[in-house]
């Protein structure tokens, strides 16, 4: 399973890299807004840091234009993936970009049959929102298990899933449970994942009696 970090921070990203666990790095309208930087001055910062996928969003909602920014987005870095959202334009431009050989992040998935278009569109990643669907009362994992599911019956569709709108931990371990090929973790709930009560108990009880002995290793 890959580890995105959904943010477009470049501090927490730079810190999380360090751990040798990020696979890659989405970003979205509101999370360059967070940042109060320029957007793609920091998109390019976040591809020197990251080999991996890097998402950056189209601000366009018809597919010429989409077209236009996503070519102008892929062109900061090799491992840029455009974003466009799950829109008819959107998964036209999709289509055209993907042909061109641009890695295509189709983004605000909220069903099963929009995952299907994705698909079909070629895109690299469908990004469903599961936190957002949990808001409304509706079931997230849910969706990721069908999305999962459905593409299992077709070896042409190579779109990966990658489980966007994390909230906890448990999202995480539930879409890893499902297969899900990629999640997107805010950087608080990555760090959350390291952590246990009985590590932090069962280390300091090893270091007190490691000190006990008198040695050392070094
Ligand atoms: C994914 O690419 C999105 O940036 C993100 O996961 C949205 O999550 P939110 O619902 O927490 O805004």
């Amino acid at each position: 399973m890959k580890f995105f970090v959904d943010t477009a921070d470049i501090d927490e990203i730079r810190d999380l890299a360090d751990t040798g666990l990020v696979d890659g790095v989405t970003t979205n309208p509101s999370l360059v807004a967070k940042t109060g930087r320029d957007f793609i001055e920091v998109v390019e910062e976040i591809c020197k840091v990251v080999d991996g996928p890097v998402s950056a969003e189209v601000a366009a909602t018809d597919c010429d234009t989409m077209i236009e920014e996503g070519r102008k987005l892929s062109k900061i870095a090799d491992n840029i993936a455009v974003k466009v959202p799950l829109t008819r334009d959107g998964l036209k431009a999709c289509r055209t970009l993907s042909q061109g050989g641009t890695m295509v992040n189709v983004t605000l998935c909220f069903s099963p049959n929009q995952a299907i278009l994705a698909a079909k569109a070629g895109a690299k990643f469908v990004s469903p929102f599961i936190g957002r669907l949990d808001d409304i009362a509706t079931d997230g994992m849910g969706l990721i298990e069908d999305i999962v599911d459905i593409y299992a019956n077709y070896p042409d569709f190579t779109t990966e899933v990658l489980v966007a709108s994390v909230r906890h931990p448990m999202h995480v371990v539930e879409a890893a449970k499902m297969g899900a090929h990629v999640a997107t973790i805010p950087p608080a709930v990555m760090t959350a994942m390291f952590n246990h009560p009985l590590t932090d108990k069962g280390l300091a009880a090893f270091l007190a009696d490691w000190e006990k002995t008198g040695q050392s290793i070094l």
